[in-house]
Order: C-alpha cells, then structure tokens, then sequence
C-alpha cells in the first residue's frame, strides 16, 4: 500500500487510521539508537572482559580475571594480618607504652568499646557508669584496684565467681546473724552515711556510731570508711554507692550484707582481650564520656 502524505507536517504516515485519525510514520529517535547500541556494546565488552556466562559447572572467566571470590579472600586475610599485628603488640607491651601509642590506643577505644558492649554492658551499662549492685568502672572508688593489671585480674578472676582464684567478697550480715541489734545499727546507719556527708546526724548518735564502727567496720572499711583493695571493701566516704546511700539501701547493706557476684572471664575472653578491656577501662576512667 502507498503510504498516504500527512497534509499538515508533510510527513508520511504509517496509513493506520483509527476514526479519521492517522498515525505519522515517524522513525525511532537518534537518541534512542545510540543508547541501544552503546548498552549492546558495553554488555558484549563486560561479556568479554568479566566472569559472566554460565557454563555447566564452570563460567567464563573474563579476559581481566577479575573474582570477587578471590578479592574477599584476600581483604579478609589482609584484615586478619593487620589485626594479627596489632593484637600481637597489645598482647606483648607493657600497659604504660601501650598507652602512650595514640594511634594504639584508637584502636584499642573502638575494640575496647565492642567487647564491653557484648560482655559487659548489661550489668555495667554501655557507658559503664554501673547502677544499684553494678559498680561504676568510670567514677568513685575502685573495690580492687584501678590499675590495668588490678582491672584485668578482676575480669580473669570474677568476684564471688567460684574461679579458683576468684576474688572474694563478703559483707557480712550484722543485723540477721544477730551480731549487732537493731539499736546497735540505725546510729551506725546515720553515721555511715555521715561519713559520705549524706544524711543528718545528732552529736550522740555520731559518738554512738563511731565507737561501734571502730569496733566492727573499720578491719574492711578502714579507720575513715576508706574501704580496702585487698579485701574488694567499698570506700564508704567517697560518695558513690555500689547498692545505694540512702537510708533504707545503707540498713539493708548493714542488716542483710552484700555478696555481689562477677562472672570469670577466664576462658571466655582472651588474655589479650582481658587485657585490652583492663587498659579501656583505665583510659575510660581518665576520660569519663
Ligand atoms: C552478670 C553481671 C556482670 C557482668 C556481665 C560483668 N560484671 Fe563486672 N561486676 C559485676 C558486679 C556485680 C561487680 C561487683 C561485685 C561486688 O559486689 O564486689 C563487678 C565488678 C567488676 C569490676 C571491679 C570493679 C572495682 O571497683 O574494682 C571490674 C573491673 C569489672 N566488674 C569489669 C567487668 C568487665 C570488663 C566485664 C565484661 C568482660 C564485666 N565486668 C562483666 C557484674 C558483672
Ligand atoms: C569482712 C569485711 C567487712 C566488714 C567487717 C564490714 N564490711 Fe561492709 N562491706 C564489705 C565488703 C566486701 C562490701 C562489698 C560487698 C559487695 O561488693 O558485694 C561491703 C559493703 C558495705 C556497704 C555497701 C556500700 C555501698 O557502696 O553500697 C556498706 C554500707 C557497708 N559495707 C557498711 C559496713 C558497716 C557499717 C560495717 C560494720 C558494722 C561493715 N560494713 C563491716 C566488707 C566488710
């Protein structure tokens, strides 16, 4: 069939007509063939140069050689290498020098802050600011020590944690096993607390309780509630409670006694990781977040 003229453009049209309306025969846009084709070339050339077709059991390998396989291998062992080297060095050095390496110890905060995050956390806090029976690790007092060597034998060891060489600690209940008396304990509660310069305390009472302190506290407390790193006993004047300093929370202290209770750590991390807990910890209580 003759293709028929549209009067209006001059164009031919494709001779379709639908209710007096004809459709213009207008050729595809350049634009159009042009990313046609480059799309064909640029498939043909990936086809050549790149791992693509599948063959049965094997593929085309690409002219580049180029496996995505074989580069995850290679940045994972490049990855282990560099961890390796610098795990080696936290493992070997000595705190102070490991300490002193800044670009050490970025990599030490940021493991540091993961293996709490999974291990610790959730009894010490993300922050490890503790809460009522979880010690801070960042403020106050430490009960063993806040050395890096004191921190990591803690974490290796545990408190109360049936390890064998788990550090022990005891409160003892002075008001169930009947040691002391009701009337004994409620002025050494104000006096307690005094010590901290928390709570009012009368001039008889004080006398009352510091007599009864230096008879049955200060052998843990210390003569000024200092506490003792030898025995895990809190410092009871530095503010900071491991179970609370209000009234009801230092009598229950004193009544029932407190065996808190930290896990060993011993076979479930590392030494070196032990280790790099210990020194964030140190680093984390020089600079509180
Ligand atoms: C199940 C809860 C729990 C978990 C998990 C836990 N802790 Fe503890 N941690 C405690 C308790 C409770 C104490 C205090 C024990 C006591 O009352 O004497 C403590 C005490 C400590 C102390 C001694 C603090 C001081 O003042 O001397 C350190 C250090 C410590 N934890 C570090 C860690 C680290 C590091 C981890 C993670 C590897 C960890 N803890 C995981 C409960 C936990
Ligand atoms: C045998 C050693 C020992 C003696 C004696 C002892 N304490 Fe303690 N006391 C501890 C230990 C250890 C803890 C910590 C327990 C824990 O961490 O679970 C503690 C904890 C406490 C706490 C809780 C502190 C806090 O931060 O919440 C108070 C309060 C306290 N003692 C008061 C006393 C008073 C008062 C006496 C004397 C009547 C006394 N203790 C005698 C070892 C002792």
């Amino acid at each position: 069939m003759k293709p028929e003229l549209d009067p209006v453009s001059g164009r031919s049209t494709t001779g379709h007509e639908w209710n007096g309306i004809t459709e213009l025969d207008t050729p595809v846009p350049k634009a159009v063939w042009f990313f046609l084709i480059t799309t064909f070339l640029f498939s043909v050339g990936y086809w050549l140069f790149m791992p693509a077709w599948p063959l049965g059991t094997t593929y085309t390998k690409g002219l580049l050689g180029d496996d995505e396989r074989a580069n995850l291998t290679a940045a994972i062992k490049a990855a282990t290498d560099e961890r390796g080297a610098w795990t080696r060095i936290v493992a070997e050095r000595e705190p102070v020098a490991i300490m002193a390496d800044g670009d050490l110890m970025a990599k030490v905060r940021e493991s540091g802050r993961t293996l709490f995050g999974n291990n610790c956390a959730m009894c010490h806090g993300r922050e490890a600011v503790g809460g009522p029976g979880f010690p801070s690790l960042v403020r106050g007092t430490t009960l063993w020590g806040d050395t890096p060597e004191a921190f990591a034998e803690t974490i290796r060891v545990g408190i109360n944690s049936g390890h064998t060489d788990s550090r022990t600690s005891q409160m003892l209940a002075f008001g169930r096993d009947g040691i002391l008396t009701r009337q004994q304990i409620d002025p050494l509660v104000a006096y307690v607390r005094g010590l901290a310069q928390q709570g009012s305390t009368t001039g008889k009472q004080l006398d009352e309780g510091r007599q009864l302190f230096a008879a049955n506290c200060v052998a843990c407390h210390g003569e000024g509630g200092e506490g003792n790193r030898s025995l895990g006993a809190p410092d009871l004047s530095d503010g900071t409670w491991l179970y609370g300093g209000d009234d009801a929370s230092v009598l229950q202290s004193i009544w029932h006694g407190r065996q808190g209770h930290m896990p060993s750590w011993d076979g479930r991390l590392s030494a070196w990781e032990r280790k790099l807990l210990a020194i964030y910890l140190v680093d984390l209580r020089g600079n509180p977040r």
